[in-house]
Parts: C-alpha cells; structure tokens; sequence
C-alpha cells in the first residue's frame, strides 16, 4: 500500500472531537439531525416527500454496520468506492479481491484488504477524515447495500472506514450476473485521456450499468455530508454520445432519496465508472454533471424522470484490469425492460411529429382480459418508432371493417404507460371496428396515427386520487395506475390512490387481478369493485366490495377528504352522476376530470347556469338552439352536447370526418390538424373553436 496525502479538502474531515456523534448500536438513525443534507431535503421537499422520506430514512439508516451488513460486505468479490481528490472532484472507484477482503471486526469500521486497480487514483485522496462512499452489490442475487463513511487508517494490507451512515437498497434496475476469476493476476494497460475514443463508444454503447459518484460538501460536525457512489441501470443503448466530452442518460424513477441528484444539486461535479464484465475494461471519468428536468427528449424517453448530461473533464481506462469475467447470461431486471433507449427516444420524437400519417403496426399479442374486452398489444410493422404518450390519451385506428370493404376509424385509449416498444389498447367486443378486431390473429396488421388525447393525469398534484371507471371505461384508468405505481417497488405518487370500478359482474370486471396484485405492493392503493348484479361465483369469491351502483353514499364512504382529483371514465349518465355526486361531497369542479367514449359529454355545473348571450353565441342551424360559447366545451362538439343538440361524432380526433358540418357563417380554428377529408365549405366539430367575437353558425 503507497502512502496517503495529508491535504485537506472543504469537505468533512472528521467526526466530532472524542467521537461525541456515534451513538451506541440499535435500530434506526439515532440522531436528531437529520441524515440528509439541504441539497436531498430540497428534492425530497420538491416532490412532496420530505415527511414521508425522513420517517423512512430514521428507521432504515443505521450509524453502523448491522451484522447482516457485515455478512454482506465480507462475501463480495468487489465493491464501489466514492471518494474525493484534493481539489472537491468526486471519483468511482472499482475495488477487488477474493470474498473475505472486505471485512468488519467493528460494527463502525469496515476494512479493504485490497490495492485499488493499476492506474486508479483511489490511495491519493485517503487521507485524514476523506469522506468515502461504498456501494456493495451481489451481481447474482441483485442484494445491495450503501455506506457513508470517513477514511481512518492505511497499512500495508489495506485501508478502513469509519461507518457514519449504512443502508440496504432495493435491487431495482440491477442486471443479474455470474463472475469467475482469472486464473492469472491481469495486467492492465493504463490510458489516459480527456475525451472519449473509439474504444470509449463501444463500450458506453453497449453498457447496461454505470456507477456514479457524488459528494456534498459539508462542515466537519455534518453528519449528513460526505461521498456517496450509486448504481445506474437500463437497457444497453440507454447512454447517448453527444460527442467526444460529452453524454447524456436517463434517471429513472427510484426511491426519492436522491443521494445522487442531491449531490449533484450542491456540487455538479462527479465520478463515472464503466466495466466491461466481458473483457475485464474498467473506464474511470471526472465530470461536471448537468440535470435536465422537462423537454421533448425527456419525454420521449421511456421511463425517464430526468436527464443527467455529464461534461467530461477527464478518462482513466483501465484495459483488462478485472480479475475476473462474468460467465453465463444476463439477468435482465423486470425494471429494465419498461425503459426505453436512445435510438427508441430518436424514433419515438420522430413518430410523434407525424401527426397525420397513419402507420401499420402489427398485433403481436392478444390477452383476455374480461368476458368481453381484449388487450392488443401492437408493435411497428414498418422500422419507424413508437410516438410517447402520456397515460390516459388515446390511440385512433383505422380497420378495413366496413361491409362495403371501407376504412373505420375508430379511437381506443392505451391501457399501458408508454415503453418505447409497442402499444397497448383494451378493446371491448361491441359493434363492427371492435368485433373485427377481436377476430384478428396476431400477425395482423393495422393502421394507427401518433397518440393524441387532453385526458391526461396531472404529475404536479399532491392530492389523494380517485380513478372512477365503469365498464370499458377502466382502460385509460389502469394506464394513469401503472404510470403512478411504476413497479412493484416504486410509486410517483405518495397519496391515496382509490381505485374504483364499476361492472355488472366478476366476468365483465376487466383487469382485476392487475388491480390486486398492485394493491399487494402499495399501500397507498385502494381498490373498490362495486358490481351491479353479481353472480354466484362473485359471491362466494367475495369480489365485489359493494353491490349496486356507485352513488353518492360509497363515494362519501371512501372519499378521504373533498381536497382530491378525480379521474372519470365510462358511460355519460355515469359520469355525469358521479360527477354531480362529488361536487355536492365538496370536491371543487376543477379537480373532476372526464373521459368520455361516445357523444355523451357530462354538463358541468357553471354550464347548467351560464346566461345564453353572455358571450359569442354559436348557433346550430337546422334545429334553432344556440349557447354562449366557454373555453371549458373543448371544441364545438362539446357545444354541441352541452346545448343538447345531437351531433354525429367517432373518433373525437379529427380523423373519421363523422363530425364533419357545413359552417355557415363566423369563423372557426382546429386545435388538432384534421385528417379527414373535407368539402371547402366543411369543418370538423371535435376539434374546432370559434375564432373573432363573431357568431358562427353551423348547419347541424
Ligand atoms: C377517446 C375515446 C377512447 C375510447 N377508448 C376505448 C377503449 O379503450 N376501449 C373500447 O372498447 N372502446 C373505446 N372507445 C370506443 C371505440 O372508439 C368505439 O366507439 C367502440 O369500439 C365501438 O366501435 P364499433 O365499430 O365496434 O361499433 P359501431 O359499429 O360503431 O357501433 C357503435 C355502437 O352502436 C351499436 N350499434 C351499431 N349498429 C347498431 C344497430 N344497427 N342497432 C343497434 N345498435 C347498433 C353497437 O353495438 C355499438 O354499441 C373509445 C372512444 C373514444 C372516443
Ligand atoms: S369525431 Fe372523428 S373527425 Fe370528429
């Protein structure tokens, strides 16, 4: 072992004189202060989790070594290190050796028997008090486990920490692999460089993992400051190069903790490391980080909650330094698999642009998902993308169902988040588009255009949520739950979420066993399935929560406080009695949300009560009614629905042309580009507004 520096950085270099802030073994923080510093309780606060992540935190964090930690620890082959050069920048570290050279005879010391890899600068930042971060993962179990901690001694053998924070973290977004060790000692080749090579983009491009790590600069007596290193996973691809000094990634939804963007709000600067497990290549870089929080390129990523872009300063490679090879496959994590990748976001931003152009797309999987509604998956039959969408929009397809052998247009809302892949809609077997559908094989081929839709869930709320569905109307409803309950381990919203459904029986009851299976993973759902005339089956399976209808009384019953927002979706007199239900329960009219699948439009209550004339009038032709028009109709078929005039309609997104209606006077803009083909004198009622202040008259 070479011997330490003695600099010291502006970062904490000691624990409180005599060791004053280590508290005696036991469960949980035992400090007042909290274990975060200002930078993680910003993003905590920024969310709306600071109370719900403080009161996890003081029951997960411990100030030592659990024995089941040090059990951990002691039966890895390598570990991370996250420490500190002299002048603040943070480096990962890539540390080896047989099981057993990690070791903890103290419950507050952990020591490496190991010299850092040929080439790593590890030795010249352990010096007195140097805050070290250590991430420890079991590649084939996935297990991991963190330590915030300060560098106490070097010898000969090795060096050890003082334990100041220790946690377990779940396995999400980790690759499972098998490693064997050389024979042989390797010998590495050490390079170094500022920017990224030829060999660099190889490696980055095909890297499922990367480590990162951050630090936070802190007093001396912070017991929340120091160095932290993390695991980043997705699917290979998910590394962009946008050139020789610089990348971009996406961050995924994790545990809200955030030790890393934390960090990274304080002190931008940071530590990447990529192994190759295949060749034995370790690449070390210094950067300054940069996190990109709202864009079209984050949207049209899937799964990414953020983007970090990383400047590079500096490159250790490390050619063959590994001494071992992962043998076997990959274990791919479930998590992984709902991500998307660069090339997918590229084709995805690409897609979505063409809002007009139908696309075949191929089913590639059909599931039954009640007596009557079936899922499609649908895949791209031509090498374009998949156009992002948000969960709760809808899809418009068209089908060569006509008895004539015409074209259909028809809209069905996607019942999965987006992933990058494929699509997914729920159709229920009803009349000719959906009934052909249902007798397509998979291989079949259908035209779609890009998602579209203004029934979207709303990411800024920190409200309980209700999802109120009826029937088929349950499809946009499980697309807003799986958005919100990511996975089995992770939830975007830390409100109650109740969930209710509304069928006839357990047959027509689509997506139950989804429904309680996530109920199972989350505590913060809530499912109530109210059936109307449930069988004996039903009965005896006690599905139904409630039998009858949902009325003003089941909503008062669950409703946990008026302040909530509620999504609607299925039948108009449904929704329009729901609606009137929870506005006189006190939830404000703003916060009732609706999907509606047919002309059927739910009448709010400032449009039961709004004078005719107070504003520009649209008048509808042929029957002689007219209403003052309000912003809140949507679009003239809205007005429509709202005067009680009967307009034809479909799609709802200028694609079908079944809205289509000579304007006779006034003028009119789209809020979508229209499809459909139209005559000179025609406009399209779903997605019209009046423009001026002149009356506009429609031949309706
Ligand atoms: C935004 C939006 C989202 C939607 N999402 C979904 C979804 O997720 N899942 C879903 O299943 N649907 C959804 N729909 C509805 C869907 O678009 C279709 O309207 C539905 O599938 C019916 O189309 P169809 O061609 O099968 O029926 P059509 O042939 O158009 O018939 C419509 C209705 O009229 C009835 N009908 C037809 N002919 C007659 C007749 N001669 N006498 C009596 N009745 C008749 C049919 O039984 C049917 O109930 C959505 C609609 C919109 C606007
Ligand atoms: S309803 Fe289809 S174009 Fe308007």
């Amino acid at each position: 072992m070479g011997s330490a520096n003695s600099h010291r950085s502006r970062y904490n270099m000691g624990m409180r004189a005599g060791g004053a802030m280590i508290s005696k073994p036991g469960l949980g923080w035992p400090f007042d202060q909290s274990p975060f510093h200002q930078g993680e309780r910003a993003l905590h606060e920024l969310y709306g989790r600071r109370q719900q992540i403080d009161f996890a935190a003081r029951r997960v964090i411990q100030d030592h070594l659990t024995e089941q930690h040090r059990v951990f620890f002691g039966q890895l082959p390598f570990v991370l290190i996250g420490s500190v050069d002299h002048e603040g920048q943070p480096w990962a570290s890539m540390l080896v050796g047989r099981p057993g050279f990690v070791d903890s005879t103290d419950p507050v010391i952990l020591r490496f028997e190991a010299d850092p890899l040929p080439g790593d600068p590890l030795l010249r930042h352990l010096v007195d008090g140097a805050p070290i971060g250590v991430l420890g993962i079991e590649l084939p179990t996935r297990r991991r486990n963190r330590i915030s901690g300060r560098f106490q001694t070097l010898d000969e053998r090795g060096f050890a920490i003082r334990v100041v924070q220790s946690f377990g973290n779940c396995p999400q977004y980790i690759q499972g692999r098998d490693l064997e060790f050389l024979q042989e000692r390797p010998s590495a080749n050490i390079e170094h460089s500022d920017r990224l090579t030829l060999h660099d983009r190889t490696m980055l491009a095909g890297a499922d993992t990367f480590y990162i790590a951050s630090a936070s600069p802190g007093g001396p007596e912070d017991i929340s400051a120091g160095a932290d290193v993390s695991h980043r996973g997705g699917r290979p691809g998910f590394i962009r190069i946008d050139d020789d000094r610089t990348i971009t990634t996406p961050d995924f939804v994790g545990n809200y903790v955030f030790n890393t963007l934390g960090n990274l709000s304080v002190e931008p600067r940071a530590g990447l490391l990529f192994a190759d497990f295949k060749s034995g290549d370790v690449t070390m870089i210094a950067c300054r980080s940069e996190v990109i929080w709202e864009g079209e390129e984050l949207r049209s990523f899937a799964g990414a909650q953020r983007l970090v872009r990383f400047h590079i300063k500096q490159i250790i490679r490390l050619r063959g330094a590994l001494p071992f090879r992962a043998v076997g496959s990959t274990e791919v994590s479930t998590e992984i698999e709902g991500t998307g990748t660069w090339s997918e976001a590229v084709q995805a931003q690409k897609a979505s642009r063409e809002l007009a152009r139908w696309r075949p797309f191929r089913i590639v999987k059909k599931d039954k998902e009640s007596r009557n509604i079936l899922s499609f998956v649908l895949e791209p039959a031509d090498d374009g993308g998949v156009a992002a969408h948000l969960a709760g929009q809808f899809l418009p397809i068209k089908v060569l169902a006509g008895d004539d052998g015409s074209h259909l247009v028809r809209s069905y809302s996607l019942s999965e988040v987006a992933n990058g892949r494929t699509y997914r809609i729920s159709v229920k077997r009803d009349g000719i588009a959906s009934c052909w559908l249902h007798d397509r094989p998979t291989g079949a081929v259908i035209d779609v255009l890009p998602p579209r839709g203004e029934f979207i869930f709303n990411t800024a709320t920190r409200k309980p949520v209700m999802l109120i569905s009826a029937g088929v109307g349950v499809t946009p409803m499980v697309a807003i739950v799986n958005s919100l309950l990511v996975n089995d381990m992770r939830t975007r919203h830390a409100e109650p979420i109740i969930w209710l459904q509304a069928a006839r029986n357990g047959g027509d009851l689509a997506f139950a066993a989804h429904i309680i299976h996530k109920v199972r993973h989350h505590a913060n759902l809530s499912a109530h399935f109210v059936l109307s005339a449930p069988n004996r089956e039903d009965q005896a399976g006690r599905l139904a929560d409630h039998v009858g209808r949902i009325d003003r009384d089941v909503l008062a019953r669950l409703l946990p406080t008026s302040d909530i927002d509620a999504y609607l979706c299925g039948p108009g007199g449904f929704m329009q009695s729901i609606y009137d239900a929870l506005l006189g329960l006190g939830v404000p009219d703003r916060q009732i949300h609706f999907e509606s699948f047919g002309p059927a439009r739910v009448l709010r209550k400032q449009e039961k009560i709004r004078p005719a004339g107070s504003s520009q009038l649209i008048r509808f032709g042929r029957t002689g009614k007219a209403i003052a028009w309000s912003s809140s109709f949507g679009s003239l078929l809205g007005a429509a629905g709202v005067a009680g005039v009967t307009a034809p309609y479909g799609c709802k997104s200028g694609v079908c042309g079944s809205c289509a209606a000579r304007l006779v006077r006034g003028s009119v803009t789209y809020t979508l580009p229209p499809v459909a083909e139209l005559d000179d004198s025609e406009i399209l009622l779903c997605c019209t507004v009046p423009e001026g202040k002149d009356e506009v008259v429609i031949d309706v």
